[in-house]
């Protein structure tokens, strides 16, 4: 996995956020297991809710065209499209931790400020407990 590539294509994407009510814009990339990679922006609405985030917009774009395994997820994010300096990284939120945890608890994520300061965690780390399709087995 070329982790610096991923995160260079999330901050490429983050130029896409829709954000003219928040102005906080991420970007992300995602990376089938098929070594195919989607990126998504944050797209806001009018209406608040039917906001959807970066990582959702990656998602969705991947499943919608027949991928469902995936490796990881590239995320950055910040006031203006500006990364933190340090310490401080952005989400994925609690609804993307859900939806990535339907595709497989091991994918990793990559809470990136630069290609050279980065976290990885399993969405396993960052959703303990987390329902998942497992609970709907019989
Ligand atoms: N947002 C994301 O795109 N991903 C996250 O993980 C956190 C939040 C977006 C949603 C909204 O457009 C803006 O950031 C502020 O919440």
């Amino acid at each position: 996995m070329d982790i610096r590539d991923l995160i260079e294509k999330a901050i490429a994407a983050m130029d896409f956020a829709y954000t003219p009510y928040s102005n906080f814009k991420v970007g992300a990339a995602l990376l089938t297991k098929s070594g195919k990679i989607f990126t998504g922006c944050n797209i806001e609405n009018a209406a608040y809710s039917p906001t959807v985030c970066a990582e959702r917009t990656a998602i969705f774009k991947a499943v919608s065209e027949g991928e469902t395994e995936f490796e990881a997820i590239a995320v950055v994010g910040g006031p203006n499209g500006e990364l933190k300096e340090t310490g401080d990284f952005t989400g994925p939120c609690g609804v993307c931790r859900q939806v990535l945890m339907e595709f497989g608890s091991d994918i990793k994520i990559i809470s990136a400020n630069s290609v050279d300061e980065y976290f990885i965690n399993t969405v396993a780390d960052l959703t303990p407990k987390a329902f998942g399709p497992a609970n709907l087995a019989e």
